[in-house]
């Protein structure tokens, strides 16, 4: 399983410090949350965040968009340090577009699908893409609780893809629920408040099952 920490629960004020607590306890990937307050009500970190966080950390960046049409800021990101750059079906008008976008710099392509959002709408694109992010929570907040009934839509895109396809899930996800994600078929699991709290190295260790 690839662990992909989630800074929106992180403290800002010491971010590139937390950043390199969940490094160094093992994790490999970084979860960038970034909002828009269009595509989903709050506002978040963009560009910026990601160009500063960039010469702090070896980190694979794993930019989760949020935003209305990302087509207009996908080069961006990719330029700020983003290596895999994901972006939800529900704000796109030229899905095609988008994958092409981020192929053409070489970056892993993923697709996120909201709760209420069938897998069907992604199916069309799963032999172009990396990875489907499949959100556990409605997208927009930290902390929220796992949508059990997701796990049905995990298992479909296991069986649909194979071994190595990619697999994310996205909010709430806890010590106690991240078996149960990875026995449905996740390989990439991103945590927020279930890694950026007062023991950041041991929850990374111990999510990871080390
Ligand atoms: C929610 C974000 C998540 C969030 C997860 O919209 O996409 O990445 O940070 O937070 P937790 O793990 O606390 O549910
Ligand atoms: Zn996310």
């Amino acid at each position: 399983m690839i662990l992909s920490p989630s800074i929106l629960a992180a403290d800002f004020g010491i971010l590139a410090e937390q950043v390199k607590e969940a490094e160094g306890a093992g994790a490999q990937w970084l979860h960038i949350d970034v909002m828009d307050g269009h595509f989903v009500p709050n506002m978040s970190f963009a560009v910026p965040v990601v160009e500063t966080l960039r010469k702090y950390t070896k980190l694979f960046f794993d930019v989760h968009l949020m935003i209305d049409n990302p087509e207009e800021y996908i080069d961006r990101f990719i330029d700020a340090g983003a290596d895999g750059v994901t972006f939800h079906i529900e704000a796109v008008k030229d899905a095609e577009n988008c994958i092409k976008m981020i192929r053409k710099r070489g970056k892993l392509v993923g697709i996120s699908i909201s709760p209420d959002t069938p897998v069907s709408a992604v199916e069309p694109y799963l032999d172009k893409i990396d990875m489907v992010l499949v959100m556990t929570v409605y997208p927009g907040l930290g902390g929220q609780k796992y949508i059990k009934a997701m796990d049905e839509k995990i298992k479909y895109l296991r069986e649909k893809t194979g071994p190595d396809f990619k697999i994310q899930i996205d909010g709430g996800v806890r010590e106690d629920n991240i078996q149960d994600a990875l026995d449905a078929g996740a390989n990439v699991i991103v945590a927020g408040t279930a890694v950026f709290n007062d023991d950041i190295a041991g929850s990374v260790k111990r999510l990871m099952g080390v």
